[in-house]
């Protein structure tokens, strides 16, 4: 048996005694505390976000440099945030999971230089940087230094952008200028009931504008999911939470050089989807564009983002021939698909997204117009519009396009139309390319012969079916090339995997420039 006074011996029992006063975190109490609010560990989160046994866990002895306020006296080994690497379906990430336990996870200088030295990790490697977020905000008893911190988080979310995955999941408090070191990142993750993220709280909203609000209906993952599309994903729970991260992951390459993640498919890239042949009503009728967009990717698997914000677009990731993609889909289901102030920032984001980390685009088109309205145009739909413009216009990544049914005037342009460098487009025989809608455009070029009819009524419906049979029809397009394919719908899956594939190799470029300047 080995001597327990051997210096070697002694030299572990030092580190053993070290290692169990840093995975106490903020001790038993605290743990309870944490536990009965919903919420689980940071050290609990991160062995369910990572492959079991992955994680690598650094700086886990780092201690605050604080004297003030006593705080001498309280220090924790890690502080508040525990950080390190592993491996999410095999493939490398770094993460950063504040312990709620250590002063309410609350931002020391200390926190902040441990997770800076991650996100400098996952830049040096190309790794995407995991985020797990519940904290009381820049510790108190810090006050600048403290702030510092954070602002040394922002300048690497800043410039990680683009460059990294970044997920941020809220799994608690996040509030003040916290909120925006997630709000930089690429998806914002919230679960129901446990998590909150503002900017000033219910307090200070009393006090400065008279106004009532809990938390929950102030920051709450329903109000960011429906209200101000500030989160992507809501979870019931961190289990499920953590889950989400791991499914988005597979959809994401490590960073802006690689492809993004294939996966060997079952689901044959030819398989014909007969349904899809009547699927689409005649008319105004509304359906679910989601029913055609499952009904083509790989296993009918959508993993929607924003699913419950700005329903009349649908926007997620799906796979097809194994290799993924991102949808962007008008929804006729609601305000009839037509484009509005927050659908086109939802989709214009995704798209950037999408096209920044070399994923190929998938337009579904049935889109009437954008939204008529005096609210739309006082909340300058002409600027919100135009990102979603921009963005598929500036996107260098494959661009697939099929036009369902309407497509009608500037809408049409935007959604990946052929003039806006789209590299296939199809087209159902179902589709109505048009300026305008035949019932707009026979009021204004045949008023006249209308209002001369002894019957008006008839003479008008009578002219718009002359319209729509000339004119709202997939072939002018064609005729002009705007149109690669009018396809039978039951095709469209074949089509899609095979020109995917065509375009696999596709190299496109935008003219050299420091940046674009979007009309954010
Ligand atoms: C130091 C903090 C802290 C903080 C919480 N704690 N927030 N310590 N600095 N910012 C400590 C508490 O004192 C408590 O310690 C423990 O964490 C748990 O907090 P509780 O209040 O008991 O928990 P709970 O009831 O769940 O409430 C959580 C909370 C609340 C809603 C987050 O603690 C709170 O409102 N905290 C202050 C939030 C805040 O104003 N932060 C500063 C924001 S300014 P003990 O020892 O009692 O267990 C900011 C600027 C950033 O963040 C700017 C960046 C640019």
């Amino acid at each position: 048996m080995a001597d327990p006074t051997a210096p070697g011996r002694t030299a572990l029992a030092r580190l053993d005694d070290m290692n169990r006063r840093a995975l106490d975190g903020g001790g038993k109490e605290q743990l309870a505390r944490q536990h009965e609010a919903g919420k689980l560990s940071a050290r609990e989160r991160i062995d369910l976000l990572l492959d079991p046994g992955s994680f690598v866990e650094i700086d886990r002895f780092v201690v605050h440099r604080c004297a003030d306020f006593g705080m001498d006296r309280v220090k924790i080994p890690g502080d508040g945030v525990v950080t390190g690497w592993g491996l999410i379906d095999g493939r490398k990430v770094v993460v950063f999971a504040q312990d709620f336990t250590v002063l309410g996870g609350s931002l020391s200088s200390a926190c902040a230089a441990k997770i800076c030295k991650v996100m400098d990790l996952a830049m040096k490697i190309g790794a995407p940087i995991i985020g797990l977020n519940d904290s009381g905000g820049a510790r108190i008893q810090e006050g600048v230094e403290s702030l510092a911190g954070y602002a040394d988080i922002f300048l690497r979310n800043t410039l990680a952008s683009g460059v990294v995955p970044q997920i941020s999941a809220i799994l608690g408090p996040c509030a003040g200028g916290a909120a925006y070191a997630p709000a930089i990142t690429d998806f914002i993750l919230m679960t129901e009931r446990t998590s909150t993220l503002f900017v000033t709280g219910p307090e200070a909203i009393k006090a400065i504008t008279d106004e009532d609000v809990t938390r929950e209906d102030l920051g709450g993952a329903a109000t960011h999911a429906e209200r101000s599309g500030v989160c992507h994903l809501t979870a019931p729970d961190d289990r499920a939470s953590l889950a989400q991260i791991r499914e988005l992951l597979s959809f994401l390459p490590s960073n802006n050089t690689e492809a993004p993640p294939r996966r060997a498919s079952t689901d044959p890239e030819d398989r014909e989807v007969p349904e899809l042949d009547a699927a689409v009503p005649a008319g105004s009728r509304p359906y679910d564009i989601r029913q055609i967009v499952r009904a083509v990717v790989d296993d009918g698997r959508l993993f929607e983002i924003h699913e419950r914000f700005a329903r009349n677009i649908v926007v997620g990731f799906a796979r097809i021939g194994g290799s993924p993609v991102g949808v962007v889909a008008n929804q006729p289901l609601e305000l009839a698909g037509c484009l509005d102030i927050k659908a086109s920032i939802k989709a214009a984001r995704f798209v950037r997204c999408c096209d920044c980390f070399n994923i190929p685009l998938v337009t579904f088109v049935d889109v009437p117009g954008f939204l008529p309205g005096i609210d739309q145009e006082y909340g300058g739909i002409v600027a919100h519009g135009a990102k979603l413009l921009y963005a598929f216009a500036e996107a260098t990544v494959p661009k697939v396009t099929v036009i369902t049914r309407k497509a009608y005037g500037a809408a049409y342009e935007v959604m990946a139309s052929k003039h806006i460098r789209a590299d296939y487009n199809l087209a159902f025989p179902t589709a109505e390319i048009a300026v305008m809608s035949p019932e707009g455009a026979v009021d204004v070029v045949r008023r006249a012969e209308i209002q001369r009819a002894a019957d008006p009524a008839a003479a008008r419906a009578r002219l718009v079916e002359d319209y729509k049979a000339k004119f709202a029809t997939p072939y002018r397009a064609a005729e002009l090339g705007f149109i690669d394919e009018v396809i039978a719908p039951r095709m469209l899956r074949s089509r899609l995997a095979r020109a995917l594939d065509l375009l696999r190799a596709k190299r496109d470029k935008n003219p050299p420039k420091k940046h674009g300047n979007i009309p954010l």
